[in-house]
């Protein structure tokens, strides 16, 4: 594979790509990060996922490179060299090179790379057949609301799940489930209330989940944004997660109980279409 990727305001082949080893975001995870779906060579929920990398920004005084306006065409131009079609682009800002020091440097250089990823979003084989969670305890930093690089827990967490077996992982800290490795968690009680965690400092506020809550209110869908615990998803009716490289994905088991019939419930394809439906009427060329 020989992408296209951007680097500080370059368009350069992969192999060529090249950042400081004392780049912050390498020696101390000092960086921010948004994934952007693309669905017909176009970019699904931008707007917002931009919106939402300012605020990571801002909430660690960090300087952008580029303005939103910049560094989405510099997006599109990115999925365009690449003939992306399906996928993501993930871009990712640091507080940039600076001898090696906790303190932030007094005149950061920041650095902006992004790069695409082809991937099937839509025909996705586990939409059909649902995939499996083990939840392990929550391990991550409490500023989990800033989409930043330090996802080693994250990390951590998905891989316990694949050694268990299964596809990925829920975060559990005082008995609620906090959200998955790279998702929101969500549950669906046998009153077809569709129910995700409120937000706060303790989850990923996900474009995704407010795309999903805004079109399930739309359609008259009773919707609660409140903690759940293990024990009620195991017993819930239906369980499903989003994210920007999910959309919306049901979940069939959890620590190896079913959930529901162990199969994908009606309330979580019914949000998958309408949320694909949207995100494809939506993506922005
Ligand atoms: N992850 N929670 C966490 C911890 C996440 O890392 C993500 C996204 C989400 C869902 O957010 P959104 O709907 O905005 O994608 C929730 C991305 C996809 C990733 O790290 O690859």
């Amino acid at each position: 594979m020989n992408r296209t990727v951007y680097v500080n305001g370059q368009f350069v082949s992969e192999s060529d790509a090249r950042i400081s080893i004392f780049d912050r975001g390498f020696l101390f995870g000092d960086g921010v990060y948004e994934v952007s779906a693309v669905l017909d060579g176009g970019l699904v929920d931008n707007t917002a996922h931009l919106a939402r990398l300012e605020r990571s920004l801002g909430e660690l005084g960090m300087d952008s490179p580029a303005t939103l306006e910049d560094i989405e065409r510099a997006q599109k131009e990115l999925v365009a060299r690449n003939d992306l079609d399906e996928g993501i682009v993930y871009l990712q800002i640091t507080r940039g090179p600076a001898d090696r020091d906790f303190a932030y440097p007094a005149e950061p250089k920041p650095t902006l790379v992004m790069f695409t990823q082809k991937k099937a979003l839509v025909d996705n084989a586990l939409a059909e057949r649902g995939i499996a969670i083990v939840t392990v305890p929550e391990q991550r930093w409490r500023r989990r609301d800033i989409k930043t690089v330090g996802l080693l827990a994250a990390s951590m967490a998905k891989q316990a799940a694949l050694d268990a077996g299964a596809d990925d992982a829920w975060m559990v800290e005082d008995d609620f489930v906090t959200e998955g490795s790279s998702n929101n968690a969500w549950i669906v009680t046998g009153d077809g209330v569709v129910v995700t965690r409120n937000l706060g400092s303790e989850i990923l506020h996900g474009i995704t989940r407010a795309v999903v809550l805004q079109l399930a209110r739309e359609r008259q869908i009773a919707i609660e944004e409140r903690a759940f615990t293990v024990e009620e998803a195991k017993s819930a009716a239906e369980a499903f997660i989003t994210s920007a490289s999910t959309f919306v994905l049901p979940v069939v088991g959890i620590d190896g109980e079913t959930v529901g019939d162990g199969t994908p419930g009606p309330i979580t394809r019914r949000l998958r279409e309408i949320y694909i439906e949207s995100a494809r009427a939506g993506a922005d060329r």
